[in-house]
């Protein structure tokens, strides 16, 4: 198979239209059969659910072209069974877990040509998600559903590549308590769309928002789980208001079966953030990007960017993900 005439190391985190996408459409209370097609464009009425009231949700998630020549996927069971919860909660019928998978194969081996080579710093991100299709206007949730996959090669997600990142404390809420922050539902990134062209204007690469009951305790970013690093020691927020990042539970493995350090899932107060050393921005997209400062209204904290620890993270989840170090049992699905 013939690669696509593509300059790899220079892509950014942008929509490249690729050959095929998985299509299920959902009605009369069952999903149909699906298939891949190679329409990209979607036709609905103007009443549908998803553009009144934005019901509905996605996933993330990355193929790669591993040292040896295949292409793989990371835990995409994860990504399956995130995205169950997300629809169980914004009322959606839930894709099988196991199809769900299996859409996500196909969609990789149709789009072969387009999964970046080994080496090349690029992978092919892979966005499912649904929509509630059918014509609703009283609030309620929609009776008929879509469910795609599409493909696009990506390069790094923050602008300038990886570079240490400016974050700054948020004024704005992301997430209620009680709301959906812990799930992927699209209406979480309509409330950050303000937010994160406020930061661009300000000079800021990131928003890290707070818990938006107390405004005491760190939650994450827009885009990202958030971890920080004292001594041999990995902390990271615990909140029932943040996404649990498949990379932030993958990364906590590494650190503690890998790196041998102590880990700890707590709670993070704003106060204390000053008294880590490195910072790190973890998910699909942003892998693990080094946290230079970390601005709250005019007090800069700063960390060592990519100071030892992040960088061993860096190393051993990419590692894993390329095949050049071993995976725990059922981290890598091969595709090809
Ligand atoms: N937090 C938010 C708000 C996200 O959008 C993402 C991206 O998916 C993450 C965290 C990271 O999650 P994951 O590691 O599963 O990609
Ligand atoms: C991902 O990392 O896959 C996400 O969905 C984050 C998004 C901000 C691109």
């Amino acid at each position: 198979m013939e690669k696509k005439n593509i300059d790899w190391s220079s892509l950014g985190f942008g929509y490249v239209q690729t050959d095929m996408r998985y299509v299920s459409n959902y009605k009369n209370g069952a999903w149909d059969d699906g298939c891949l097609t190679d329409q990209a464009n979607v036709t609905m009425s103007e009443c549908a659910c998803v553009l009144q009231y934005a019901q509905t949700c996605f996933e993330g998630m990355k193929a790669y072209t591993t040292q040896d020549g295949h292409i793989v996927c990371f835990r995409p069971d994860l990504n399956a069974q995130r995205m169950a919860d997300s629809c169980r909660r914004l009322k959606m019928p839930v894709f099988p877990e196991d199809r769900f998978v299996k859409a996500v194969v196909e969609t990789v081996r149709a789009n072969a040509a387009w999964v970046p080579p080994y080496g090349s710093g690029a992978s092919l991100y892979l966005r499912p998600f649904m929509f509630g299709s059918d014509a609703i206007i009283g609030v309620k949730p929609a009776t008929e559903f879509q469910f795609r996959v599409f493909a696009t090669p990506v390069g790094p997600y923050f602008k300038g590549g990886i570079k240490p990142l400016k974050l700054r404390i948020c004024d704005y809420d992301r997430a209620a308590p009680r709301g959906t922050g812990h799930v992927k539902a699209g209406l979480n990134y309509a409330m950050s769309l303000y937010a994160i062209v406020d930061a661009h204007e300000q000079g800021y690469d990131e928003n890290v928002y707070l818990d938006s009951g107390s405004r005491t305790f760190i939650e994450e970013t827009g885009g990202a789980n958030i971890v920080f690093v004292k001594g041999n020691t990995l902390v990271t927020p615990k909140s029932d208001t943040i996404l649990p990042s498949i990379t932030r539970r993958s990364l906590v493995q590494v650190a503690k079966d890998y790196l041998g350090m102590e880990v700890e899932e707590r709670e993070v107060a704003l106060s204390e953030i000053g008294d880590f050393t490195e910072c790190g921005l973890c998910g699909t997209a942003a892998v693990i990007s080094p946290v230079g400062t970390i601005v709250d209204h005019g007090k800069e904290i700063n960390y060592a960017g990519f100071g030892p620890t992040i960088q061993k993270l860096y190393d051993t989840l990419t590692g894993i993900q390329m095949g050049r170090i071993p995976a725990p049992e059922g981290w890598i699905e091969v595709i090809e």
